[in-house]
């Protein structure tokens, strides 16, 4: 079976100022014709509040986007492949009941409902940097705990080496799944020691709510030193493997897209520069800045890939 190239050159996409002003003049248009139209989650955090303290050990300081950035731009190819696509065609999606399954390598498996996931957790509000492989870039004010707090209660055995995580299959709930742009379901793992880091965060909210659909909910990985199409949304099973598994992006243009995954502007995509990125919602001669290596934590992580040839491991 062969699957479309991914659409995702960045020279194929609307340029994000483009985007952002043709929604501002929109608004704007609508605001001066008749104010009560717009709807009030084009400025307002949706979703249900949610009970968090700031974790600043782990969060940057530089201001957050707007939660209609982080909300209106999005990837999420379950719901359509445009960046409007998700929050145009997620709106019915409901994620509730929601129920996890865990398997392979560990002690405790079984199927457990969202509450009993998240029941024993104390949430954080962390800003993280979050860079996407077609080179924009926002800063996000998630919620979630750390996935090591999760990963230990099910007890992983010693010869479970990765972790793999795969997203709900359901076209019916899930239009873009009746299109086979990708293999789905969507598939994404790290390794145990990447899964195991504190910077590794099991999401369940952003700027003080539930998680939008379009962004990924009821619960969605965020590693925040890798592009983002590690950071797979709506989790359904977690499976403990000795053996590296299969990743969605990675299967579908092995070339393209590795296992690793890790933010290196020093490696190229082979159709775009990862040198520099495009900040979502800046200026537009501010916008242009320089990537870092992973992300900007490496300080954090580059001991875990130690040794590794990263140009080999993309
Ligand atoms: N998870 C699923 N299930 N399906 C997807 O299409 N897209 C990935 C990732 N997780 C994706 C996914 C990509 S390419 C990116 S950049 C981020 O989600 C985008 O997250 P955001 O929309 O919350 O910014």
């Amino acid at each position: 079976m062969t699957f479309r190239t991914p659409r995702i050159a960045p020279s194929e996409i609307t340029p994000p100022e483009v985007f952002f002003n043709r929604r501002t003049l929109l608004a704007g248009a609508l605001a001066a014709g008749a104010s009560s139209l717009l709807p009030a989650a084009e400025t307002a955090p949706s979703g249900a509040k949610l009970q968090y303290t700031r974790n600043a050990q782990y969060s940057v300081s530089e201001a957050p986007n707007k939660y209609e950035e982080i909300t209106g731009y999005n990837n999420y190819y379950e719901f359509g492949t445009d960046k409007e696509d998700p929050k145009a065609n997620s709106g019915s999606f409901r994620p509730t009941p929601w129920s996890v399954a865990v398997g392979g390598e560990a002690g405790v498996k079984g199927t457990f409902t969202l509450e009993d996931i998240l029941k024993p957790h104390p949430l954080e509000e962390r800003i993280y940097r979050f860079r996407c492989v077609e080179a924009w870039s926002m800063v996000i004010p998630w919620v979630g705990f750390p996935l090591s707090a999760l990963i230990e209660r099910f007890k992983p055995t010693a010869k479970a080496k990765y972790v793999e995580f795969t997203t709900l299959y359901d076209p019916h709930r899930m239009p873009g799944q009746r299109e086979r742009v990708l293999a789905w379901p969507y598939v994404e793992g790290l390794r145990m020691d990447e899964a195991m880091h504190p910077l590794a965060l099991m999401v369940v909210g952003l700027y003080g709510q539930t998680l939008p659909n379009q962004d990924g909910a009821p619960l969605r990985l965020i590693v925040p030193w890798k592009y983002g199409f590690k950071s797979i949304k709506a989790i359904v099973k977690i499976n403990f493997t000795e053996k590296q598994p299969n990743t969605t992006w990675n299967l579908s243009a092995p070339q393209e897209y590795g296992f690793y995954a890790n933010v290196n502007p020093q490696v190229d995509h082979p159709r775009w520069s990862q040198a520099t990125e495009r900040h979502i919602g800046a200026a537009f001669l501010a916008a242009r800045r320089p990537t870092l290596p992973f992300n900007g934590y490496a300080e954090q992580v580059a001991g875990l890939y130690k040794g590794m040839d990263l140009r080999r491991y993309y």
